[in-house]
């Protein structure tokens, strides 16, 4: 149930009819009410009319009452409160009607590079990422996960043929990846004739070589499966089917330079093959290239992002495209978007966004690094946060939830005692919070009791547990799980204010079992949300 919106329905005709045109009605939760609108004082400007003549008039119409200046004040009967508060208590979904027009929606997301070790700037792609995909999900549109996982080009040359001379290719076994990894990578920095063998590996690897092409299948089954492990201690939703790597698109990258070049969208420079999309220049005013095909005949980066948006317009029936990648690849995005629309393969009624991300900061303020100021590994960080905090699923919360309760679009600071709090806006805070609800609606068995709001704290409740469907959508529309976060922050603070003012057990016998059937939607919405987030809630801490 959306109150704001059932009020803004309310209102918008007694406005349009006082106005003689529509108006927002701007219903927002107010301290003074239970909600206000300023639309009247917005009008006043616009009408050269006194705000409290036109509030009256508005009131007349709707039996809301006039403050201040001109703002109309809306308190609800509490029946209204109580009949809403009712028919959340009993539907799963809390009241929250799936969306009527459900989208198909390809999210792009988690995305690391499997000829590295996936790495702390990882992280915020896959928890932010996750939490939509779940959101999303659970608003009822149809959600394809896509792992657009770096598996081929230049660095799979160096690992392919650095196994080969190790002699792991014939037993198969190269132990630790990460030190393998490592190895090689040495080896391409320091030894010419190794980068020159290199990369004649990776034109095997294109050509198609057998048994090139089997041990990078190999290799890339290993990456895989590390992946999963992290995603697995991570809580996050990504399986092995969810893998569509660069290497899915390679060959339709030939078709896509020859289709863009009939449409005449391609421009040579320096022997590369350029797209030119329009609205696009650089600092010196010139226009800006997108590298299609680079000089030596290789593909980029955006040759295969073009594969797989039309790819995921034309076979997966995508309506919305969503990329969770940081912020310093938005021009990137924003490019291959133009081109793909020039080239009439994102249609008008296809909307594509690039859900960009702030870095994740040290407590030092700088890029997070570990003391020698090398990256650190994200199964390292993992470990210490179990190691920190008094349970696993305590720490992963901790990390998880520090990640989504701020702007996406800001840079947060990684700071192990502020996430791991019991209290503050944390993940720990809501884990004991939920906990705690659970431990009072276990002991109090539960009585079939019809919930009432009278008592102020009550009240105060009650507003709140109907204020998860606005947060959700919220959080859903502007692909912002922070929304949804802070709404959870809120509800837990005013459930432990209701609990602390209304006693249970010495009630009276109707008053009782309405506040435990408070405490329990209380505990289902809290638990919902957290799910949604990919926020574990232990029954008991
Ligand atoms: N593998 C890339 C990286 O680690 C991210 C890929 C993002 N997704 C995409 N469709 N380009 O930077």
């Amino acid at each position: 149930m959306n109150l704001e919106k059932l009020l803004h329905d309310q209102l918008a005709p007694a406005l349009e009819a006082v106005a003689g045109e529509p108006v927002d009605p701007a219903v927002r939760v107010s301290p003074f009410a239970d909600f206000q609108s300023a639309a009247p004082l917005t009008l006043a400007r616009r009408l050269g009319r006194p705000p409290r003549e036109i509030a009256a008039e508005v009131a007349a119409r709707t039996g809301f009452t006039v403050s201040g200046p001109g703002f109309l004040n809306i308190t609800l009967p509490d029946e209204m409160i109580t009949a809403a508060l009712e028919a959340a208590a009993g539907d799963p979904r809390l009241g929250v009607a799936p969306a009527t027009r459900p989208e198909r929606i390809v999210l792009d997301y988690s995305s690391p590079n499997l000829a590295k070790e996936m790495h702390v700037g990882h992280l915020r792609s896959t928890i932010i990422g996750d939490a939509l995909a779940r959101i999303l999900d659970w608003q009822g549109h149809h959600v394809h996960r896509a792992n657009h996982v770096g598996d081929w080009g230049t660095p799979f040359g160096m690992l392919i043929e650095h196994l080969i001379e190790e002699g792991g290719a014939r037993d198969h076994s190269l132990g630790d990846l990460t030190a393998f990894y490592r190895a090689a990578r040495v080896k391409f920095d320091t030894d010419e004739d190794f980068r020159t063998r290199a990369r004649l590996r990776v034109v095997a690897l294109q050509a198609g070589d057998g048994p090139t092409r089997e041990l990078w299948r190999w290799l890339t089954g290993l990456s895989e499966q590390a992946f999963l492990d992290s995603y697995q201690r991570l809580g996050i939703t990504l399986g092995p089917g969810d893998f569509a790597g660069e290497s899915c698109y390679q060959d339709d990258l030939a078709g896509i330079v020859a289709e863009l070049g009939e449409k005449g969208l391609l421009t040579e420079s320096d022997g590369a093959l350029c797209a030119f999309p329009s609205g696009f220049t650089g600092r010196d005013g010139g226009p800006l290239p997108l590298i299609i095909r680079k000089g030596d005949g290789g593909f980029g980066y955006a040759a295969t992002d073009l594969a797989a948006l039309r790819h995921r317009v034309r076979n997966l029936g995508a309506t919305q495209l969503l990329y969770v990648v940081g912020t310093p690849q938005r021009m990137h995005f924003q490019m291959v978007f133009a081109v793909a629309r020039e080239a009439g393969w994102l249609p008008p009624e296809v909307s594509a966004e690039h859900i960009g991300f702030g870095s994740i900061l040290g407590t030092d303020g700088r890029m997070l690094k570990t003391r020698a100021g090398g990256t650190i590994r994200l199964a390292e960080l993992l470990d210490e946060a179990v190691a920190r905090a008094s349970a696993p699923e305590i720490g992963i919360a901790a990390i998880k939830y520090a990640d989504l309760s701020g702007d996406r679009r800001a840079d947060y600071v990684f700071d192990w005692d502020r996430m791991l709090a019991s209290t503050g806006n944390t993940g720990p805070y809501l884990q004991y919070a939920y906990a705690r609800i659970r431990s009072l609606t276990r002991r109090a068995a539960r009585e079939p009791g019809r919930i009432r709001v009278t008592d102020p704290a009550e009240r105060a409740l009650g507003l709140v547990l109907l204020g998860f469907e606005p947060a959700l959508q919220a959080a859903g529309a502007a692909r912002e799980p922070h929304r949804l976060a802070g709404y959870l922050h809120d509800l837990a603070a005013v459930f432990n204010a209701f609990w602390e003012r209304c006693p249970v057990a010495t009630a009276e016998p109707g008053v009782r079992a309405s506040r435990k059937a408070l405490a329990e939607l209380s505990g289902r919405t809290l638990h919902t949300g957290m799910s949604l987030l990919g926020i574990e809630a232990p029954e008991r801490i």
